[in-house]
């Protein structure tokens, strides 16, 4: 008798087919980045990004309040400030654009979404670098982590729940928790960009925020050849009290995810940036694949390879699709 195994069996009905699913997403698993534009009187368009906009800080608010009607996990704010500088101190003053709408968000929305916030100097520079720079032009680590300290204090002032260091420096979990822990914010989380890779995939986010970057980041983000690198940055964020590990960007580093949430004791994040976004929408856009199973396909690819939490652009719009528990 051939074929004596038959794995079909397990595919003939919807319900078979339900019965033995192995990975779920749902509205609570997935976090939404987006972008708040000083001075802004109207929501713009991000060209690269077909369905997602620069908002202002009043439209901000009430994405916010749909994001919280749709059950996601989170929203994830960057700002888009109107000056630039060498040290990005827009960036930690109080009333600078991201700290502004981190606060008008927390009023308006509390505690029933997680408020997280990108702490790095990129949309603050004008140079463009994460970092700020030595005299020779190099992105200088330690004096960077003590502006990233300052940021952190500042956006958890302002009612972040979890503070974002998406810079790649040496230390600044460390650095952050130290400054947020000095400051009293004793319940302020860091989840903290562990591994991540200096990619194509970031370009339409650099549209997103006016990036002023020149060149690249390859000085402290990682090879896209290496994963050895991965664990050990990975070992290290934990040993420096990061409360979430994130893997960015995410399809193309699914190896990576997994081997990090193997070896992870606390949530494992991943970020399906805005290159991958801007793929699918452009493909979807020419007719050449079905938008809505692309994207499902995707998430339930970055689930199964082991984010517990999923960054993605798709959140709100995806959890009208999803179950809620
Ligand atoms: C840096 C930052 C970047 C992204 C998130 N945080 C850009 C970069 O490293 O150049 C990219 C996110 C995306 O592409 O969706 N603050």
């Amino acid at each position: 008798m051939f074929p004596s195994h038959r794995p079909r069996r397990l595919r003939t009905t919807p319900a078979m087919r339900r019965l033995v699913s192995e990975t779920t997403v749902r509205p609570r698993q997935l976090v939404l980045p987006m972008f708040v534009k000083e001075g802004a009187t109207e929501p713009l368009a991000v060209a690269s990004m077909p369905g997602v906009v620069q908002h202002t800080r009043e439209s901000l608010l009430k994405a916010a309040t749909e994001a919280v009607s749709a059950g996601i996990g989170g929203i994830m704010l960057f700002g888009v400030p109107a000056r630039r500088d060498a040290t990005g101190s827009a960036g930690t003053d109080p009333d600078g654009i991201l700290n502004a709408a981190l606060r008008d968000v927390r009023a308006e929305v509390g505690d029933a979404v997680v408020l997280m916030s990108d702490c790095c100097l990129d949309e603050f520079t004008d140079h463009g670098h994460c970092g700020v720079l030595a005299d020779d032009g190099t992105v200088d680590n330690d004096a960077t982590l003590a502006h990233y300290a300052r940021l952190a204090v500042a956006q958890a002032d302002a009612g972040a729940h979890l503070i974002g260091p998406s810079g790649m420096m040496d230390g600044q979990v460390a650095a952050i928790r130290e400054a947020l822990d000095a400051a009293g914010h004793l319940d302020t989380g860091i989840l903290a960009y562990t591994a991540k890779y200096a990619s194509a995939f970031y370009g339409p986010f650099r549209d997103a925020v006016e990036s002023q970057l020149s060149g690249d980041r390859k000085t402290y983000q990682q090879d896209p050849a290496n994963i050895r690198e991965a664990l050990r940055e990975a070992s290290l964020d934990l040993a420096e009290g990061a409360d979430i590990l994130m893997v960015k960007p995410a399809m193309s580093y699914l190896d990576v995810l997994r081997a990090v949430a193997e070896m992870s004791d606390v949530p494992v994040a991943a970020y399906q940036v805005s290159g991958e976004y801007a793929m699918i929408e452009a493909a979807a856009a020419n007719g050449w694949i079905d938008r809505g199973r692309a994207i499902l396909e995707t998430l339930t690819g970055i689930r199964r390879a082991g984010a517990d939490i999923v960054l993605t652009y798709w959140a709100v719009e995806a959890a009208g699709w999803l179950d809620r528990d």
